[in-house]
């Protein structure tokens, strides 16, 4: 529907940008870090690894400065486990000093710090100890971390977000085509955790929390009632098992079924569903780069495709599709970027309407951007007037959603700077921020603004008013 007139962005909304510890800190063995799965993790070839990366451990003052003078008043970072407990267990006090010093450094300018519990990095120690999530023991271990950052940090975070894209964890486990009922039962003690992490949050501090994973709405390739209920299905598996159990303490059912059917539904005890109930986000925060599409796919049609999986993109086609329920397809009449990723405001605006009305709880992105790779001009610029677009049509549709009615607090995209992209490198870069150094050559590391740099300042001054 078209508004004749949009609402405001509310006043307080956080406008700032993201990043995760194990994709921009470097230092990764520094200061009595402990290795986590990332570091150890075979590194996609071609891409550089994970121990400089955009060196935030050692220039976050640098960093937190320049976006204050963009005129954030958030940043979303996340805490390494493995900092503040280098085997998973054991506290480091120096790891725990240094999330106070970049805490403390956010304040100094006004700048919310939303503090992200877990992004992708589990303590390598608990890895090998019991095979991390797949034991039952890795909710325990994870809650007494929270409770750490709790007891540190509680009095001066005002957000904390459990667990990153633990969707995208699970559906891009290779090990779903292989043992896929230890997949879901990794899946079922993270969500435990979660929900056991939110608890221990209310009971010990002040601050709101919630969690973050990656949530699309889904479109049907085509009218075929059989590919609307391929992207009705779809949505409880890649959206809905995940934030139901979160917000309702319950699995959607029929997923519930369809897993039971298959003989691939965790080990769940009362306990886990009371530990579920309990835990009551305050918010929802989720991450958003494109619209999902999906095809009806037969059973053997699906495992033909996961069998012939060539290339990551196939790979991951393959991953991101389910025997007996559906294929993920390129969808066409969407915009692509040159990594082939999405680009589709509407979908946001949908996404936004139904989380809203799904789950009724406040709503912050937490990701969203335009992962390409910039050039650095010989003057010393960096034109990416094709993120600027990006963000702007993005931040259009949050103002859309927000005059249909959804309650939405904040704007995070990734990446506050640049830093290392996942699978792809520093090569694809996000930030509003050009870090100076290339995917082998480290160079001088040194900050350069962009030209969204100073286009963003502007849309965050104007509470989202000056979109250019
Ligand atoms: C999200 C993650 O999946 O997307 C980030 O939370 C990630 O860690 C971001 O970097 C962009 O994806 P990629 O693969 O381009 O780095």
């Amino acid at each position: 529907m078209d508004h004749r007139t949009l609402r405001p962005f509310p006043e307080g909304f956080l406008w700032g940008g993201s990043s995760s510890a194990y994709q921009c800190e470097g230092a990764w063995d520094e200061d009595g870090k402990g290795p986590s799965v990332k570091d150890v993790d075979p590194i996609v070839p071609g891409t550089s690894d994970w121990k400089v990366t955009s060196d935030h451990y050692h220039r976050f003052k640098e960093d937190i400065a320049l976006m204050a003078e963009m005129h954030f008043n958030e940043f979303r970072f996340s805490i390494a486990w493995t900092r503040i407990m280098p085997d998973g267990v054991t506290e480091n006090p120096k790891g725990i000093a240094h999330y106070h010093e970049v805490i403390d450094e956010c304040h100094k300018y006004g700048i919310e710090p939303v503090v992200t519990l877990y992004h992708f990095d589990l303590p390598q120690a608990l890895q090998e100890k019991y095979g991390g999530w797949a034991d039952r023991r890795c909710i325990d271990d994870f809650v007494n971390y929270c409770r750490v950052c709790y007891r540190e940090y509680g009095s001066k975070v005002k957000y904390f977000l459990t667990i990153n894209e633990q969707n995208m964890m699970v559906l891009y486990n290779p090990e779903r085509l292989t043992n896929e009922k230890k997949v879901w039962q990794e899946n079922h003690h993270m969500l435990v955790a979660g929900a056991k992490a939110m608890t221990a949050c209310h009971e010990m501090c002040g601050a709101k929390i919630g969690p973050a994973p990656n949530i699309t709405a889904v479109y049907p390739a085509t009218s075929r009632p059989e590919d609307v209920l391929a992207a009705m299905d779809w949505d409880q598996m890649r959206n809905r098992l995940f934030l139901d159990p979160a917000v309702f303490g319950t699995y959607p059912e029929a997923l519930e079924n369809f897993m039971k059917d298959r003989g691939v539904f965790p080990e769940t005890t009362e306990e886990d569903f009371e530990a579920l109930k309990n835990g009551r986000p305050d918010f929802i925060a989720f991450n958003y780069y494109g619209a999902g599409c999906v095809r009806y796919m037969s059973e053997s049609e699906a495992q033909d495709a996961a069998k012939n999986a060539e290339g990551i993109q196939h790979f991951m086609t393959g991953l991101m599709s389910y025997p007996g329920m559906c294929a993920s397809v390129r969808n066409e009449l969407q915009e692509h970027t040159s990594y082939g990723m999405g680009i589709d405001p509407v979908g946001l605006r949908a996404t936004l309407r139904q989380l809203y009305e799904r789950y009724h709880l406040p709503l912050i992105i937490t990701e969203n951007g335009c992962g390409v790779p910039d050039t650095l001009e010989a003057d010393g610029t960096v034109h990416d007037d094709y993120r600027i677009d990006y963000l702007r049509r993005h931040i259009r549709a949050c103002q859309e959603a927000i005059t249909d009615g959804v309650e939405l607090f904040g704007y995070s995209p990734w990446s506050a700077f640049d830093l290392v992209s996942t699978h792809q490198g520093i090569t694809k870069r996000y930030g509003f921020i050009y870090i100076n150094r290339d995917e082998f050559d480290l160079k001088d590391l040194a900050r350069i603004k962009k030209d969204s740099f100073y286009w963003y300042a502007k849309v965050c001054a104007s509470n989202g008013k000056e979109l250019g």
